[in-house]
């Protein structure tokens, strides 16, 4: 007698021909990507292939011009940002932005005031998660290492409870060990099942994780498969891997 199969993964998020740009240009070209339910999908490639326009199109902060975004069976294809964080979508975009002159408490509250009562009662679990967050939660945001302004960016978007999160580059910039680290909590919550999708330049550290993986160029996606297939693709070797 064989074990029950296991249950068939459920999409998330799912991304079907999306079209966006700025001004007369169009960036993304017909992108279909998807994200199942407690896994990490991760998104690599050059500079300028169009990965931070995805999110922020999947985040609702740029207009998409074509195509549909489904979320949790759902077509959000024209909510705003701030109704996605709602159902727990939730960005954290390039280059940490925060509240600089606010103290980290008080960043953390500000993003847990989207969920009330349940998303204070966050706060405290938070700091355990970042102990060095715990140490400066009286300092301005804007006073912290560019490794805690990361975490406290992650920080936030956890304090709102995300079914997913869109992470755009979380290790750009670091030293080594805080790369490490970060790596080591983007783990963690997918362990806790929230979904991922984790757009890096650092794509052996992201194919490593990934479940599942695209590789965009010039606006469009022009590979995908399991990370560890990826990882070990010639092209992908070639051109994102050094080898
Ligand atoms: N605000 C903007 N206005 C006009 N063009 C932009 C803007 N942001 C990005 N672009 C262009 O869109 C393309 C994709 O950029 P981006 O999504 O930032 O790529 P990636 O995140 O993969 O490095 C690039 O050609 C970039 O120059
Ligand atoms: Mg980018």
């Amino acid at each position: 007698m064989s074990a029950a199969p296991a249950a068939p993964a459920r999409t998330l998020l799912a991304v079907d021909s999306l079209r966006a740009g700025y001004g007369n240009i169009e960036v993304l070209h017909e992108v279909s990507i998807a994200l199942e339910e407690r896994t990490l999908c991760a998104i690599v490639g050059a500079n300028g292939a169009g990965k931070t326009t995805l999110l922020m199109a999947l985040a609702g902060v740029l207009p998409t011009r074509g195509g549909h975004v489904r979320f949790d069976g759902d077509e959000i294809t024209r909510l705003p940002s701030h109704a996605r964080v709602a159902r727990g979508l939730v960005l954290v975009p390039e280059g940490r932005r925060m509240l600089p002159g606010m103290s980290v408490e008080e960043n953390l509250q500000v993003a847990a005031s989207v969920r009330g009562a349940e998303g204070f009662g966050r706060i405290e679990g938070l700091f355990d998660r970042f102990p060095i967050l715990r140490t400066r939660r009286n300092l301005p945001a804007g006073s912290l290492s560019g490794g805690e302004q990361q975490m406290l960016a992650i920080a936030r978007a956890l304090a709102i409870g995300p079914k997913a999160l869109l992470l755009d580059e979380p290790s750009m910039g670091l030293a080594p060990k805080l790369v490490d680290e970060i790596f080591s909590i983007v783990a963690d919550e997918r362990a806790r099942g929230t979904s991922i999708l984790l757009v890096e330049q650092n794509a052996r550290r992201a194919l490593a994780l990934a479940d599942h993986a695209y590789v965009m160029e010039r606006g469009r996606v022009v590979l995908t498969g399991t990370g560890a297939e990826l990882a070990t693709h010639r092209d992908v070797v070639a051109a994102y891997l050094g080898g």
